[in-house]
Formats: C-alpha cells, structure tokens, sequence
C-alpha cells in the first residue's frame, strides 16, 4: 500500500516509518522543511512538502494513498485552541478525501484522565466535538464508519519515551534540572502510562495493516499506569536530584503548563488493541529506561 504520513519527521513517526517500509509499503511523508524533508528521506520514504494549514496539499496526498496515518500536530501549548482548530479542519478534509473508499485514516490522540479507573478501548471518547482536547478529532475519526472509512484512534500512552524523547519526561527532567528537585504532585501516588517509541511505531504500522471500515481506537499503551512519584524518583535518581512532593495548589508554578496533566490520574489498559493488532509490546519500561541513561543528556544540559 501507499502509506500518506503526516510526522513521519517526528519522534514516533521516525519510528513508525521504518516499520511501514519493512511491511512492504510505500511510504510519503509530509514534510514542512528542508530539515524535514531530509530526515525522511535518511529513513527511506519520500516526502512531500507542505503544512498542516495547506489544506490542498494535504488532500491531493490522501487522495493518492491507500491510507493516511496522521500524527503531526501544532504542539504549540501557547495556543492549544488553535492547535486544536487546526486538527480538527484536516482530520474533516482527510475524511472528506477518503469517503466511502473504506480507506484507512489512523490519527494520533491521548488518553483522558478517569481518575481511579482504567481507560478501555471501549470507553465512550472524551474528545468530541470542537471544542474537544485536539479539535475532537478522537471522535471525528471514531465516528469514521458512517463515513465508509476505516477510522482508527491512536491513543498513544501520556509517555512514548527513548532515548531522543523531547516530550512530557524530558520536560520533567528539564523542570528537575532548574528547580534542583525532582516533583512529584501531593502523595504522588497518581498514575501515568507509558510505552517505549520502538514500541509505539510498531503498533501503529500493525494498525494501518488491521484497519477495517468503521470506527475503533487502539490503545499504544504497554505500561497501564506508573505512580507519579516513581518516575519522579527514577529522573531525581537519574540527574542526581533530590525527589520531593510538590503541593497540588503550586503544581502550575513548579511545573508550568504540564503542572496541570502531572496531577492527573490516567491508567489505561490495552488489552483489546493486543489481541486486535496481536501487538505484544518488548521494549523497555520507562523506569528501566530512565535508570539505563535514555535522559542523561538532560543532566549533561
Ligand atoms: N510523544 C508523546 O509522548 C505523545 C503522547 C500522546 C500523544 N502524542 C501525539 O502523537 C503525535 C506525534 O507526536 P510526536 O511525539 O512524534 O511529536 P513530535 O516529535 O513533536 O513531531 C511532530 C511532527 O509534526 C510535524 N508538524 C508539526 N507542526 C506541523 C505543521 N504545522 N505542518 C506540518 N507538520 C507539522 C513535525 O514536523 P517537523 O519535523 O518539521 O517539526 C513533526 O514531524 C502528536 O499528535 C502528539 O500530540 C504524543
């Protein structure tokens, strides 16, 4: 199959692309700079250049793929609104493009706190509707069926983590290293999920290869939920850092932004999207990658 990915460039879909490729796909990926376009090129696909708001580009790509796999998206926390509009306008156009072809549209998404309980696969979606966390896309594309398209959620865990991550850990490490303390939030006994990227792009390529019309969301989860105060103590253990509990009241000072998701309790099970995909996630845990040095460079500065 052709495969349009758009992040092919990022962090999970560099580790996406290979596995596509080596199922035997064509792979084209979106690429919005000279710096982008080569590194898709380095990982053997090829790229098309444009931007999430080049609606035209976009279309005319998901018209000459058999599947569209969509993880890039506007991590500007600054504007999280907009971010969100921006989504939202090409998870419509990408649907619009594939209608009725029973083609494959897989996007990425997240997972929402349901404090105390363990998120499945068959949970009604928390993200509908505009003004949704990501513009509602989890429901647009969940909604995909009545569409005649193969519309799959990737619910990627709170952490992908490895060795190169620039997400929510190495923020944290990076919060650890300026404010000389490793924090956890009140008992920290709050959970994260996690999976490791090689991991991640592995499921993802399984997916684009299970997805059938309809609407279904599969949950890249390998770690349902580690408590707070442990990944804490593996970064403070990690850079040399005091681990310490932060008050819940200052959680948006200490931690800026991400203060606010740090607090939150997300456990999520992926027990449906194993047997569905038959994934069986084999990379690290993210304690054993923090304690086998995939954040050091952190601590280096
Ligand atoms: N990593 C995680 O822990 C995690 C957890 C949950 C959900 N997710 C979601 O999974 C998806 C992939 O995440 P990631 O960690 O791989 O993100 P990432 O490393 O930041 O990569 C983002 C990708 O989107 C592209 N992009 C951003 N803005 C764009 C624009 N305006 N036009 C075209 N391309 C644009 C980037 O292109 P350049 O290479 O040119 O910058 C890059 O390829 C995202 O939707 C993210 O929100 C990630």
């Amino acid at each position: 199959m052709r495969v349009f990915v758009t992040g092919a460039s990022g962090w999970i879909g560099s580790h996406t692309v290979p596995h596509l490729l080596a199922a035997g796909h064509d792979v084209v990926g979106l690429a919005r700079s000279d710096a982008s376009t080569r590194r898709i090129e380095e990982l053997g696909a090829t790229a098309v250049r444009g931007g999430l708001d080049d609606p035209s580009v976009l279309r005319a790509a998901a018209r000459d793929a058999d599947a569209v796999v969509h993880l890039a998206f506007k991590h500007d926390f600054t504007d999280y609104e907009g971010a969100g509009r921006t989504e939202r306008a090409v998870v419509q156009g990408f649907l619009d493009e594939l209608a009725d072809s029973g083609r494959a549209l897989l996007l990425a998404s997240g997972l929402a706190g349901k404090p105390g309980q363990v998120i499945t696969e068959d949970d009604p979606t928390a993200f509908t509707g505009p003004e949704a966390p990501r513009g509602g896309s989890d429901g647009l594309v969940l909604a995909a069926g009545e569409r005649g398209v193969a519309g799959v959620a990737l619910r990627f865990a709170a952490s992908v983590h490895g060795a190169g991550d620039h997400g929510f850990v190495d923020i944290l490490a990076r919060t650890a290293r300026e404010r000389g303390v490793s924090g956890y939030v009140g008992d920290g006994t709050h959970r994260w999920p996690a999976v490791h990227v090689s991991d991640a792009g592995r499921a993802v390529a399984l997916a684009v290869d299970k997805a059938t019309t309809g609407g279904t969301a599969a949950h890249v989860v390998a770690e349902e939920g580690i408590a707070t105060r442990d990944i804490a103590a593996a970064i403070g253990d990690a850079l040399g850092l005091p681990v310490a509990s932060v008050d819940p009241a200052d959680a948006m000072d200490h931690f800026g932004w991400l203060g606010g998701f740090w607090s939150t309790d997300i456990v999520a099970s992926s027990e449906r999207t194993r047997e569905r995909l038959g994934w069986v996630p084999t990379g690290p845990t993210l304690l054993e990658d923090l304690a086998a040095g995939a954040y050091d460079h952190v601590a280096r500065g």
